[in-house]
């Protein structure tokens, strides 16, 4: 049974390791990364999963970051433990995260991935949202959390605070 709460700044190291893990070797080295660097997460919307005796299943991440001049939510990385997989709980993760930021005011999500997963979530593909190269434009997805959000926003996804 996982129980999700706020990631503090203990669970920082360990969440690094969940997503050493998970993810293929090299992961930081996606252009995604970039948009991070040297930038804080959204903290309100960075939340880990762990069971009854405190094991780590499963972290989701957020940043913020500029499509145009426009802000956005970029979620992730989220990832579940090998182990844990198939049993719901990246679902809970993102709709946990998903809820709250709409209670926090956000308008709009971003994220790359798989089609086929976030789908289920409502993210559908983006038209004119450019990734920082190499990213494959058909895993540029976008989420509504206030309708029409995403309508007329279009152009490169820059950091923060990188003066665009
Ligand atoms: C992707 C991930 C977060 C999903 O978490 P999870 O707890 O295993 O997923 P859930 O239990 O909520 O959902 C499982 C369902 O999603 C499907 N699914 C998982 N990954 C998928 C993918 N990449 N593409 C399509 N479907 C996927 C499973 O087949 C399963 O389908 P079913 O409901 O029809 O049986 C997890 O598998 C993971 O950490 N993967 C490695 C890291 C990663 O790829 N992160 C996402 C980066 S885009």
């Amino acid at each position: 049974m996982f129980v999700l709460k706020n990631e503090t700044a203990e669970d920082w190291w360990e969440v690094e390791a969940l997503y050493d893990t998970c993810f293929a070797p090299g992961r930081t080295a996606l252009s995604s990364y970039r948009l991070r660097e040297d930038v804080s997460p959204v903290v309100a919307l960075c939340r880990i999963a762990r069971d009854e005796t405190g094991i780590l299943g499963g972290a989701i991440r957020y940043w913020p970051v500029l499509v145009g001049r426009v802000p956005v939510l970029l979620l992730g990385p989220v990832a579940v433990h090998p182990t844990a997989q198939g049993e719901g709980l990246g679902a809970a993760l993102i709709r946990d995260t998903l809820a709250r930021a709409a209670e926090l005011g956000h308008e709009r999500v971003l994220l790359v991935g798989d089609e086929p997963y976030y789908r289920r979530f409502g993210f559908t593909k983006l038209h004119g949202v450019e990734m920082p190269p190499p990213t494959n434009p058909d895993r540029v997805l976008g989420y509504e959390v206030v309708d029409g959000a995403w309508q007329d926003v279009t152009g490169e996804v820059t950091r923060i605070d990188s003066g665009a």
